[in-house]
Protein backbone atom coordinates (compact mmCIF):
# COMPACT_ATOMS: atom_id res chain seq x y z
CA UNK A 1 0.00 0.00 0.00
CA UNK A 2 2.46 2.81 1.32
CA UNK A 3 4.83 1.28 -1.66
CA UNK A 4 2.14 2.35 -4.38
CA UNK A 5 1.71 5.34 -2.80
CA UNK A 6 5.10 6.33 -3.07
CA UNK A 7 5.06 4.90 -6.79
CA UNK A 8 2.10 7.41 -7.56
CA UNK A 9 3.61 10.47 -6.11
CA UNK A 10 6.75 9.79 -7.92
CA UNK A 11 5.01 9.08 -11.13
CA UNK A 12 2.75 12.33 -10.38
CA UNK A 13 6.45 14.27 -9.95
CA UNK A 14 8.19 12.93 -12.82
CA UNK A 15 5.29 14.34 -14.83
CA UNK A 16 5.81 17.68 -13.76
CA UNK A 17 9.72 17.19 -14.30
CA UNK A 18 8.83 16.08 -17.91
CA UNK A 19 6.31 18.71 -18.69
CA UNK A 20 7.48 21.76 -17.59
CA UNK A 21 10.68 23.28 -18.60
CA UNK A 22 11.13 25.31 -15.30
CA UNK A 23 11.32 21.90 -13.61
CA UNK A 24 14.15 20.48 -15.39
CA UNK A 25 17.06 20.10 -12.83
CA UNK A 26 14.65 21.11 -9.53
CA UNK A 27 14.07 18.21 -6.61
CA UNK A 28 11.93 16.05 -5.97
CA UNK A 29 11.18 17.91 -2.93
CA UNK A 30 11.17 21.21 -4.27
CA UNK A 31 8.17 20.53 -6.79
CA UNK A 32 6.14 18.67 -4.02
CA UNK A 33 6.77 21.59 -1.93
CA UNK A 34 6.48 24.63 -4.25
CA UNK A 35 4.88 23.48 -7.60
CA UNK A 36 0.29 24.29 -6.71
CA UNK A 37 -0.24 21.92 -9.57
CA UNK A 38 1.31 18.85 -8.39
CA UNK A 39 0.34 19.78 -4.51
CA UNK A 40 -3.63 19.88 -5.65
CA UNK A 41 -3.64 16.55 -7.66
CA UNK A 42 -2.05 14.91 -4.66
CA UNK A 43 -4.68 16.62 -2.12
CA UNK A 44 -7.17 15.79 -4.71
CA UNK A 45 -5.80 11.76 -4.62
CA UNK A 46 -6.21 11.75 -0.85
CA UNK A 47 -9.91 13.27 -0.76
CA UNK A 48 -10.66 11.19 -3.83
CA UNK A 49 -9.27 7.90 -1.84
CA UNK A 50 -11.17 9.47 1.52
CA UNK A 51 -14.74 9.61 -0.88
CA UNK A 52 -14.34 5.99 -2.30
CA UNK A 53 -13.71 5.30 1.76
CA UNK A 54 -17.11 6.51 2.62
CA UNK A 55 -15.28 8.87 4.58
CA UNK A 56 -17.97 12.10 5.39
CA UNK A 57 -16.98 15.64 4.93
CA UNK A 58 -12.97 15.66 5.06
CA UNK A 59 -12.99 15.08 1.05
CA UNK A 60 -14.70 18.20 0.55
CA UNK A 61 -13.00 19.96 3.45
CA UNK A 62 -9.44 19.28 1.93
CA UNK A 63 -10.71 20.14 -1.65
CA UNK A 64 -11.92 23.49 -0.06
CA UNK A 65 -8.78 24.22 1.60
CA UNK A 66 -6.94 22.65 -2.09
CA UNK A 67 -8.73 25.58 -3.65
CA UNK A 68 -7.63 28.26 -0.89
CA UNK A 69 -4.04 27.60 -1.40
CA UNK A 70 -3.38 26.21 -5.03
CA UNK A 71 -6.25 27.73 -6.58
CA UNK A 72 -7.50 24.41 -8.36
CA UNK A 73 -11.05 23.30 -7.66
CA UNK A 74 -11.26 19.25 -8.12
CA UNK A 75 -14.06 17.77 -7.05
CA UNK A 76 -13.42 14.92 -4.63
CA UNK A 77 -15.74 12.29 -7.23
CA UNK A 78 -13.33 13.37 -10.34
CA UNK A 79 -11.63 10.36 -11.79
CA UNK A 80 -8.34 11.70 -12.63
CA UNK A 81 -5.78 9.04 -14.46
CA UNK A 82 -1.80 8.59 -13.54
CA UNK A 83 0.93 10.97 -14.29
CA UNK A 84 -1.79 13.89 -14.60
CA UNK A 85 0.04 17.73 -14.59
CA UNK A 86 -1.66 20.94 -14.05
CA UNK A 87 1.11 23.96 -14.81
CA UNK A 88 0.85 27.01 -13.05
CA UNK A 89 -2.15 25.87 -11.21
CA UNK A 90 -4.39 28.55 -10.53
CA UNK A 91 -7.81 28.64 -11.73
CA UNK A 92 -8.62 25.41 -12.64
CA UNK A 93 -11.57 23.78 -12.43
CA UNK A 94 -12.73 20.20 -12.86
CA UNK A 95 -16.30 19.06 -12.23
CA UNK A 96 -17.90 16.02 -10.34
CA UNK A 97 -18.62 13.69 -12.95
CA UNK A 98 -15.03 14.44 -14.95
CA UNK A 99 -13.33 12.14 -16.06
CA UNK A 100 -9.63 12.13 -17.25
CA UNK A 101 -7.25 9.48 -18.81
CA UNK A 102 -3.28 8.80 -18.30
CA UNK A 103 -0.47 11.75 -19.32
CA UNK A 104 -2.78 14.65 -19.13
CA UNK A 105 -1.92 18.35 -19.22
CA UNK A 106 -3.61 21.27 -18.25
CA UNK A 107 -3.04 24.67 -18.17
CA UNK A 108 -3.93 27.69 -15.34
CA UNK A 109 -7.48 28.56 -16.42
CA UNK A 110 -8.91 25.47 -18.05
CA UNK A 111 -12.54 24.53 -17.08
CA UNK A 112 -13.97 20.94 -17.33
CA UNK A 113 -17.77 21.65 -16.56
CA UNK A 114 -21.22 21.45 -16.84
CA UNK A 115 -23.16 23.78 -19.33
CA UNK A 116 -26.37 24.16 -17.01
CA UNK A 117 -28.08 22.61 -13.87
CA UNK A 118 -28.21 19.07 -15.41
CA UNK A 119 -27.63 16.35 -12.98
CA UNK A 120 -26.00 12.98 -13.77
CA UNK A 121 -22.87 12.93 -16.22
CA UNK A 122 -22.49 16.82 -16.57
CA UNK A 123 -18.48 17.07 -17.26
CA UNK A 124 -16.64 16.23 -19.85
CA UNK A 125 -14.65 12.70 -19.86
CA UNK A 126 -11.04 13.40 -21.21
CA UNK A 127 -9.01 10.74 -22.86
CA UNK A 128 -5.13 9.87 -22.87
CA UNK A 129 -1.94 11.84 -23.98
CA UNK A 130 -4.56 15.18 -23.90
CA UNK A 131 -3.09 18.75 -23.42
CA UNK A 132 -5.82 21.49 -22.85
CA UNK A 133 -4.40 25.01 -23.36
CA UNK A 134 -4.58 27.73 -20.88
CA UNK A 135 -8.15 29.42 -20.40
CA UNK A 136 -9.58 26.61 -22.34
CA UNK A 137 -13.73 25.69 -21.02
CA UNK A 138 -14.45 22.28 -21.83
CA UNK A 139 -18.38 22.15 -21.25
CA UNK A 140 -20.19 19.42 -20.96
CA UNK A 141 -20.45 15.83 -20.71
CA UNK A 142 -18.21 15.50 -24.29
CA UNK A 143 -15.71 13.23 -25.06
CA UNK A 144 -12.47 14.40 -25.80
CA UNK A 145 -10.20 11.60 -27.89
CA UNK A 146 -6.80 10.57 -26.66
CA UNK A 147 -3.68 12.61 -27.80
CA UNK A 148 -5.96 15.91 -28.42
CA UNK A 149 -4.82 18.75 -28.13
CA UNK A 150 -7.10 22.19 -27.31
CA UNK A 151 -5.93 25.51 -27.85
CA UNK A 152 -5.65 28.68 -25.15
CA UNK A 153 -9.00 29.94 -24.91
CA UNK A 154 -11.12 27.88 -26.84
CA UNK A 155 -14.30 26.96 -25.84
CA UNK A 156 -15.45 23.35 -26.55
CA UNK A 157 -18.54 22.09 -26.39
CA UNK A 158 -18.93 19.16 -28.85
CA UNK A 159 -17.06 15.60 -28.60
CA UNK A 160 -13.49 15.88 -29.95
CA UNK A 161 -11.82 13.23 -32.43
CA UNK A 162 -8.47 11.89 -31.25
CA UNK A 163 -5.50 13.14 -32.28
CA UNK A 164 -7.58 16.57 -33.02
CA UNK A 165 -6.08 20.02 -32.59
CA UNK A 166 -9.47 22.21 -32.01
CA UNK A 167 -9.13 26.00 -31.50
CA UNK A 168 -11.28 29.00 -31.01
CA UNK A 169 -15.22 29.44 -29.92
CA UNK A 170 -16.98 27.34 -30.95
CA UNK A 171 -14.09 25.21 -30.70
CA UNK A 172 -13.33 23.87 -33.75
CA UNK A 173 -10.83 21.16 -35.53
CA UNK A 174 -8.12 22.42 -37.18
CA UNK A 175 -5.30 19.57 -37.80
CA UNK A 176 -5.80 15.86 -37.15
CA UNK A 177 -2.69 13.85 -36.48
CA UNK A 178 -0.66 17.02 -37.27
CA UNK A 179 -2.79 17.28 -40.59
CA UNK A 180 -4.90 20.48 -41.92
CA UNK A 181 -8.30 20.19 -42.69
CA UNK A 182 -9.18 21.84 -45.65
CA UNK A 183 -11.98 21.42 -48.47
CA UNK A 184 -15.51 21.23 -48.48
CA UNK A 185 -15.07 17.64 -46.15
CA UNK A 186 -13.17 19.49 -43.71
CA UNK A 187 -16.70 20.16 -41.56
CA UNK A 188 -16.65 16.05 -40.61
CA UNK A 189 -18.98 16.85 -37.31
CA UNK A 190 -22.35 18.15 -39.33
CA UNK A 191 -22.02 15.04 -41.35
CA UNK A 192 -24.95 15.48 -44.29
CA UNK A 193 -28.06 13.32 -43.60
CA UNK A 194 -29.43 11.17 -46.40
CA UNK A 195 -32.78 9.80 -44.93
CA UNK A 196 -33.85 13.09 -43.35
CA UNK A 197 -33.02 14.55 -47.01
CA UNK A 198 -34.99 11.84 -48.74
CA UNK A 199 -38.13 11.99 -46.05
CA UNK A 200 -37.78 16.04 -46.41
CA UNK A 201 -37.83 15.99 -50.32
CA UNK A 202 -40.67 12.98 -49.74
CA UNK A 203 -42.93 15.36 -47.85
CA UNK A 204 -42.57 18.23 -50.06
CA UNK A 205 -43.92 15.91 -52.63
CA UNK A 206 -46.52 15.01 -51.01
CA UNK A 207 -47.72 18.65 -50.03
CA UNK A 208 -47.33 19.65 -53.67
CA UNK A 209 -49.44 16.89 -54.99
CA UNK A 210 -51.66 17.36 -52.12
CA UNK A 211 -52.05 20.98 -53.24
CA UNK A 212 -52.84 19.75 -56.82
CA UNK A 213 -55.53 17.57 -56.26
CA UNK A 214 -57.46 20.04 -53.80
CA UNK A 215 -57.23 22.15 -56.78
CA UNK A 216 -58.64 19.59 -59.38
CA UNK A 217 -61.63 18.24 -57.59
CA UNK A 218 -62.09 21.79 -56.21
CA UNK A 219 -62.10 20.45 -52.38
CA UNK A 220 -61.92 22.96 -49.65
CA UNK A 221 -58.01 23.25 -49.44
CA UNK A 222 -57.88 24.63 -53.20
CA UNK A 223 -56.29 27.42 -53.13
CA UNK A 224 -55.05 27.35 -49.51
CA UNK A 225 -50.99 27.42 -48.77
CA UNK A 226 -49.99 24.29 -48.71
CA UNK A 227 -50.44 22.66 -44.80
CA UNK A 228 -46.88 23.18 -42.87
CA UNK A 229 -44.31 20.46 -43.35
CA UNK A 230 -43.03 18.88 -39.90
CA UNK A 231 -39.72 20.02 -39.94
CA UNK A 232 -36.69 18.57 -40.41
CA UNK A 233 -34.26 21.20 -39.97
CA UNK A 234 -30.68 20.92 -40.41
CA UNK A 235 -28.61 21.93 -37.53
CA UNK A 236 -27.70 25.35 -37.61
CA UNK A 237 -25.52 27.75 -36.45
CA UNK A 238 -22.02 28.12 -37.31
CA UNK A 239 -20.19 24.89 -38.04
CA UNK A 240 -17.89 23.80 -35.01
CA UNK A 241 -15.63 22.22 -37.55
CA UNK A 242 -15.16 25.49 -39.28
CA UNK A 243 -16.23 24.39 -42.50
C1 LIG B 1 -3.54 24.59 -29.87
C2 LIG B 1 -2.02 24.35 -29.78
C3 LIG B 1 -1.77 23.16 -28.87
C4 LIG B 1 -1.59 24.07 -31.21
O1 LIG B 1 -0.23 23.91 -31.30
P1 LIG B 1 0.41 23.21 -32.63
O2 LIG B 1 0.06 21.78 -32.66
O3 LIG B 1 1.84 23.58 -32.66
O4 LIG B 1 -0.38 23.85 -33.85
P2 LIG B 1 -0.15 25.23 -34.61
O5 LIG B 1 0.59 26.20 -33.76
O6 LIG B 1 0.43 24.87 -35.95
O7 LIG B 1 -1.64 25.77 -34.78
C5 LIG B 1 -2.57 25.21 -35.66
C6 LIG B 1 -3.53 26.30 -36.11
O8 LIG B 1 -4.32 26.72 -34.99
C7 LIG B 1 -4.14 28.12 -34.72
N1 LIG B 1 -4.10 28.27 -33.26
C8 LIG B 1 -3.19 27.71 -32.44
N2 LIG B 1 -3.51 27.98 -31.16
C9 LIG B 1 -4.65 28.71 -31.19
C10 LIG B 1 -5.45 29.27 -30.17
N3 LIG B 1 -5.17 29.12 -28.87
N4 LIG B 1 -6.56 29.95 -30.53
C11 LIG B 1 -6.87 30.12 -31.86
N5 LIG B 1 -6.12 29.59 -32.89
C12 LIG B 1 -5.02 28.91 -32.53
C13 LIG B 1 -2.81 28.48 -35.40
O9 LIG B 1 -2.76 29.83 -35.74
C14 LIG B 1 -2.84 27.58 -36.61
O10 LIG B 1 -3.72 28.15 -37.57
P3 LIG B 1 -3.57 27.85 -39.16
O11 LIG B 1 -4.12 26.47 -39.38
O12 LIG B 1 -4.43 28.89 -39.79
O13 LIG B 1 -2.13 27.95 -39.47
C15 LIG B 1 -1.28 25.58 -29.18
O14 LIG B 1 -1.33 26.67 -30.08
C16 LIG B 1 -1.87 26.05 -27.85
O15 LIG B 1 -2.80 26.83 -27.78
N6 LIG B 1 -1.29 25.51 -26.73
C17 LIG B 1 -1.65 25.87 -25.41
C18 LIG B 1 -0.44 26.49 -24.76
C19 LIG B 1 -0.75 27.18 -23.44
O16 LIG B 1 -1.85 27.23 -22.98
N7 LIG B 1 0.31 27.67 -22.83
C20 LIG B 1 0.22 28.31 -21.57
C21 LIG B 1 1.61 28.40 -21.03
S1 LIG B 1 1.61 29.32 -19.56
Amino acid sequence: MLRRLIAEIRADVTAARDRDPAAQGVSSFEILTSWAGVQALLAHRLAHALRGAGVPLLPRLIAYLTRAVTGVEIHPAAEIGRRFFIDHGSGVVIGETAKIGDCVTLYQGVTLGGTGFQRGKRHPTVGDNVTVGSGAKLLGPIAVGDGAKIGANTVVVEDVPPGATVVGNPGHPVRVEGRKLEGPDADWIHLPDPIADAIKALSERIAELEARLAEVDGSADAGQPAREQPGIKPRTGRSSAGG
